[in-house]
């Protein structure tokens, strides 16, 4: 959207470039050159078309780090929208890292006033059609464009792995700002979890490092240093993951940043996220501010539950039962 001012301007600035285009092939080439550059210029390096699927063989990845497609059922958007809308009253969120934005689409479609912010320009550019108009371009190592405490609840999914060690106090600074209730992050985390299942090392570090790594025991925190950590073909580190470290010290980061856990709504979840085969792949972190409640549990009713499983299609997701095993494990009876 141009701003404001200028924006009385551009449907004369539109048809003038329309007609020397029609009357000018140069300047037909010249403005598409143009065009594709410029958007070349604001993207991102990393989270480019590609790394969201675009050009890639479907069923091949090709040993690429990003995703072979990318969609609300792969990223596993329903899952995330029913775990906000089950455990948590509120009525504005922020997903940070919101790729095109199927968790913002879900979200809305659940009654909640919903944005997302990425880096990518690419992914902003590429809303899911339920997300239009509610994405917007930010960056989370600078500052975010939303006002102090405007969201009831941020998320922040598979995203903060993507920050290298030395920005992270500063990221979660600014998670804080926006924040006014409650933080919901999954990072691919390793070793004891007081909340939950643990995490592991495999594809995070080398594999010709895993077993060194394994054998330092649970008191090693990281993060694992840049040259140990596991590498795509390309000898890049594998999907952009730059901080890999142990439950412990994301907890004591965000306890930095002014947020305090609330292990006992991560363990009413851990039983869902099992049920829907995600205990493998979601590492959670629920977060509230000081002055935050405790959520209550059972917010909603039985039958909204099913109602939303069943919309959602979370109700025919399988259940890994090495995941409920070890859930029920990692809980208190
Ligand atoms: C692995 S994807 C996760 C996308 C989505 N949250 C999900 O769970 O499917 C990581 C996302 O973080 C975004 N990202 C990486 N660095 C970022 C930054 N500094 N600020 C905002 N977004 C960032 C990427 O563009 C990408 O969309």
């Amino acid at each position: 959207m141009a701003p404001k001012a200028l924006q009385p301007l551009l449907p004369r600035v539109r048809a003038g470039l329309r007609r020397l285009a029609r009357r000018r092939p140069a300047a037909r080439r010249l403005m598409v050159v143009a065009a594709k550059e410029l958007a070349r210029a604001l993207d991102d390096d990393v989270y480019s078309s590609s790394y969201f699927g675009a050009g890639r063989d479907p069923l091949d990845r090709m040993g690429l780090s990003g995703y072979e497609r990318y969609d609300r059922d792969t990223s596993n958007a329903n899952a995330a929208a029913y775990m906000v809308w089950k455990n948590f009253d509120v009525r504005t969120t922020l997903d940070v890292g919101c790729a095109t934005g199927f968790v913002v689409e879900g979200l809305s479609e659940l009654g909640m006033d919903a944005t997302g912010t990425d880096v990518s320009q690419y992914a902003i550019e590429h809303p899911a059609l339920g997300a239009q108009g509610r994405l917007v371009w930010g960056d989370l190592t600078d500052r975010l464009p939303f006002k102090t405490g405007q969201f009831d609840l941020v998320t922040a999914l598979e995203t903060l792995e993507h920050l290298p060690p030395n920005v992270v106090p500063a990221a979660l600074a600014e998670l804080r700002r926006v924040t006014r209730r409650y933080l919901v992050c999954t990072i691919p985390s390793f070793g004891p979890n007081e909340h939950g299942p643990g995490g592991w090392f495999n594809v995070k570090v080398r594999g010709e490092l895993q077993a060194d790594y394994e054998a330092k025991g649970p008191e090693y925190d990281g993060p694992v240093p840049y040259d140990d950590l596991f590498r795509d073909e390309q000898g890049e580190p594998i999907e952009g993951h730059l901080t890999i470290a142990s439950f412990r010290w994301w907890t004591r980061q965000f306890e930095a940043a002014g947020f305090v856990r609330c292990g006992e709504v991560e363990r009413r979840i851990h039983p869902d996220l099992a049920r829907f085969g995600l205990t493998k792949y979601w590492n959670l972190y629920v977060l509230r501010t000081p002055d935050a409640p405790v959520p209550a549990p059972a917010l909603r009713s039985p039958d909204e539950v099913a109602d939303v499983e069943r919309r959602f299609s979370l109700d025919t997701r399988q259940p890994d039962p090495e995941d409920v095993r070890r859930v029920e494990e990692s809980l208190p009876s």
